[in-house]
């Protein structure tokens, strides 16, 4: 147990110095007497909220309930609004600023006299962002997820947003319906607070950081507007000063075990391609090398068990109701390293102890499981000499070995101008490059490509995609994402021309393009290195610094190890 004097915050408001004396000072300024906050840990709440994030319209109101919960505890909460990454509405995309909201946490966490962290985020980016930030950080660190929406609604059939709204649109392109039927799936889509409801990133995110040992049991599957969820925010904030007490810090908790039993969950989630790349650049944060090997060998002996969309038929809410991530793990333990500590200060396997599968069909047992193996399959060949990913259990499984002539797309722009071209068949591949972490740049999520409109009025709901982008969780068909290198680098992606045979053969986990070395290395020496994508600003620092995606996407400057020392505050 820590003593009040071993508090870092002490060493800005104990003491004897003209700064302690301000410091006091100006905490009469903020209206408290010094019996409600001396010798108390100074919990930091950061909080994503933000106006134009629907997902976490309701963390704003939440926050009274982690202050609540803090205070009971004899805490001293103090909120720190930091910078909100809404994936509907930042564009590029907010993978562009992931790394700008770690080093904001990373960086409030530092500077404040703070000795306790309270993360509250979970549309999709934040939760990496807030982890990063705050491994590196060090203190004690507990994640209160936003929690997913309530299950979408339209003429009496279940939606899940994001998932049904690329099926709807194809339908609407397919001429399957029209005007009237979209007005009303527009607002039905999304209808209430949180975060997607489908096994999209943020689930996969936030059900991670759980696993990982840093939310209360059970918390990231509560939907946002459940009583459960206000209760939840209430037991985060009494136990993180707990945490500070016990010295309880995120260091202990993140080890190599615990990135291991994230991957085995996201796997058994059916969980987000995105989840690849974040987990990466988070281990990296705690000193961890992770690399994409770790990924396939773990997917080849963890089953999919989580029936949910889009990868399976429910959604969040209903994936809750069924017990949740403890009912999932509960069927796992044997592939998890439950004597690991969560912030709970107890081991995994006694959060567990009470979890239960309430129902087989959304969380299902190991002799039925949704896929037998997980689902992302890591490909290497001379298209993707560093790695590239494939969810193939969103995948219609004819295609998942096949051969075809590429179309490609030089980017976004011409992709939009030139995908309705009537040459284009169901066994095309089609082949998308400039969309990487510096091509895109921040990998948009471009990676699930449309299909031409002649061919789905034919009927084809699939076919064989390929970039270096990154592709929404909520987003399903064969679409091989993250090649890496990419093309703006001069990967072999940028190699590659129409009418190029392309093999992908995921059981053995290749990616061919049917191209001798002496022609590729020919079209090597014609290739031009396209401009930098940003003269100034943030843009040109994360050019200089962005590793590519089998690396994480992190800064190389953030990903390295070290030591930065603690202000002084005297
Ligand atoms: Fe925020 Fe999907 S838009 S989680
Ligand atoms: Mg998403």
């Amino acid at each position: 147990m820590k003593a009040p004097e071993e508090l870092r915050s002490h060493r800005w408001f104990g003491g004897d110095e003209l700064r302690n004396f301000s410091h006091r000072a100006r905490g009469r300024q903020l209206g408290y007497n010094p019996e409600e906050h001396l010798g108390k840990p100074v919990i930091g709440i950061l909080n994503t909220w933000s106006d134009i994030n629907p997902c976490h319209m309701h963390l704003r109101e939440r926050a009274e309930q982690v202050k609540r919960g803090v205070w009971q505890a004899g805490g001293f909460p103090l909120e720190f609004p930091v910078a909100t990454l809404s994936e509907t509405y930042q564009k590029p995309t907010p993978m562009l600023y992931r790394n700008l909201l770690a080093m904001e946490t990373e960086e409030i966490l530092r500077s404040y006299p703070i000795d306790g962290a309270v993360l509250m985020g979970g549309c999709d980016k934040t939760t990496p962002a807030l982890l990063m930030g705050a491994a590196s950080a060090g203190l004690p660190a507990i994640f209160v997820p936003a929690g997913p929406m309530l299950r979408g609604h339209w003429r009496n059939e279940v939606l899940g947003s994001g998932t049904d709204m690329w099926k709807y649109w194809d339908d609407k392109r397919a001429g399957l319906i029209g005007d009237a039927e979209m007005s009303e799936l527009e607002r039905g889509l999304a209808r209430s607070p949180g975060h997607c409801m489908t096994m999209g990133t943020a689930s996969t995110m936030t059900s991670a950081a759980e696993v990982l040992g840093m939310t209360l049991p059970g918390a990231a599957s509560i939907p946002a507007v459940d009583s459960a969820h206000h209760r939840m925010a209430a037991a985060s904030g009494a136990r993180i000063v707990d945490m500070v007490w016990e010295d309880l810090t995120i260091t202990r908790i993140l080890d190599k075990r615990a990135y291991a039993d994230a991957i085995t969950t996201v796997l058994a989630l059916g969980g987000s391609t995105n989840a690849v790349i974040h987990l990466i650049a988070m281990a990296g944060r705690s000193g961890i090398p992770l690399s994409l090997a770790d990924f396939d060998a773990i997917a080849r002996r963890v089953p999919v068990l989580a029936n949910i969309r889009p990868g399976g038929d429910w959604l969040m809410e209903d994936f809750y109701y069924a017990g949740g991530l403890p009912g999932l793990l509960s069927r796992l333990t044997d592939l998890l390293h439950t004597d690991r500590v969560t912030v709970t200060g107890r081991t995994l396997e006694a959060d567990l102890a009470a979890a239960r599968v309430h129902n087989d069909d959304v969380i299902r047992p190991r002799d039925n499981p949704v896929a037998a193996e997980g689902g992302v399959a890591v490909l290497h060949g001379n298209l993707a000499p560093s790695g590239a990913v494939i969810k193939h259990i969103a995948a219609e499984p004819h295609l998942l070995t096949h051969t075809g002539p590429a179309v490609v797309f030089e980017n976004y722009t011409d992709l939009k101008k030139r995908i309705e071209d009537p040459s284009i068949t169901a066994d095309s591949v089609l082949v998308l490059r400039g969309s990487g972490p510096l091509g895109g740049p921040g990998m948009p999520e471009y990676g699930m490509l449309p299909i031409p409109a002649h061919l789905l009025a034919a009927g084809v709901r699939d076919m064989v995609r390929l970039s270096d982008a990154r592709m929404s969780g909520t987003s399903y068909g064969a679409c091989v994402l993250h090649v890496a290198p990419e093309s703006h680098v001069g990967g072999p992606l940028a190699l590659v021309r129409d009418g190029d045979l392309i093999t992908l053969d995921v059981p053995a986990r290749t990616l061919h393009l049917d191209v001798s070395d002496e022609e590729l290395e020919r079209r090597r020496a014609e290739w031009t290195a396209p401009a930098p994508r940003f003269e100034r600003g943030y843009g040109a620092l994360y050019s200089e610094h962005i590793t590519q995606a089998d690396e994480g996407c992190d800064f190389d400057f953030l990903a390295r190890a070290g030591h930065n020392p603690e202000p002084d505050a005297g």
